[in-house]
């Protein structure tokens, strides 16, 4: 039995393209992988908060004890123990939502999602192997050139090798919010993506 771990940070919620593509993608990794248990953490609910000067402070001082079992870190322990994750986030400020950003930043930590060995080289630590981001974005940012202005899949595939997941996937629905584009056809053509992918995941 697999973990899978859902990080929905589909901020228009049950209106969401983006939540409508992730949402397509487990059905289908369910109904191929009924032993595997899919656990969703919903960020809109969580309201999680950033790393405040008291939360920074507190982080440091459990880190520096080696106080890992306190509760703070079990967003980031979920994270690393996860065997396959999926990120659902719409395309915002060229970027994702900032509650994805504030999720990243309270599960990332040393000796938490990586370390760093005696010749201070940096290390993953989490145990997937594989993390499938899901977006839709108003614009089309998928032709090379314009590639360098996308900075939400980006970011992630770095934060994969910093955490020490190896494999990077993303399905991106690009230029709906493009009035000439058939923003019908873009998602029917999103979805069947991802109904693919979950056959390989
Ligand atoms: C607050 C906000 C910021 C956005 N920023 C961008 C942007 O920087 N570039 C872009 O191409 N589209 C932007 N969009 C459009 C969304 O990426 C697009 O509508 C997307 O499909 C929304 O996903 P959702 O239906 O899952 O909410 C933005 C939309 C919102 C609501």
């Amino acid at each position: 039995m697999a973990k899978v771990l859902f990080v929905n940070a589909c901020v228009r919620e049950e209106k969401s393209r983006t939540l409508k593509l992730a949402r397509a993608f487990l059905a289908e990794y369910a109904a191929l992988h009924p032993e595997d248990e899919i656990t969703e953490r919903n960020l809109m609910q969580e309201r999680l908060e950033p790393l405040y000067p008291d939360t920074l402070e507190l982080q440091e001082s459990l880190l520096a004890a080696k106080q890992t079992d306190h509760p703070m870190f079990e967003v980031s322990h979920q994270f690393t123990s996860a065997d396959r994750i999926v990120i659902a986030a719409p395309f915002w400020e060229q970027s994702f939502p900032a509650l994805l950003r504030v999720y990243l930043e309270r599960i990332s930590g040393v000796n938490l999602t990586f370390y760093y060995d005696e010749d201070g080289v940096e290390h993953g630590l989490c145990k997937a192997k594989k993390l499938l981001f899901i977006t839709t974005r108003g614009g089309d940012f998928s032709a090379p050139e314009v590639q360098w202005l996308e900075l939400g899949a980006s970011q992630l595939k770095v934060i994969c090798h910093m955490f020490g997941i190896p494999e990077f996937r993303c399905i991106a629905a690009d230029g709906l919010d493009i009035i000439t584009n058939d923003a019908e056809q873009i998602m029917a053509q999103a979805l069947e993506r991802c109904v693919e992918e979950a056959k390989t995941f």
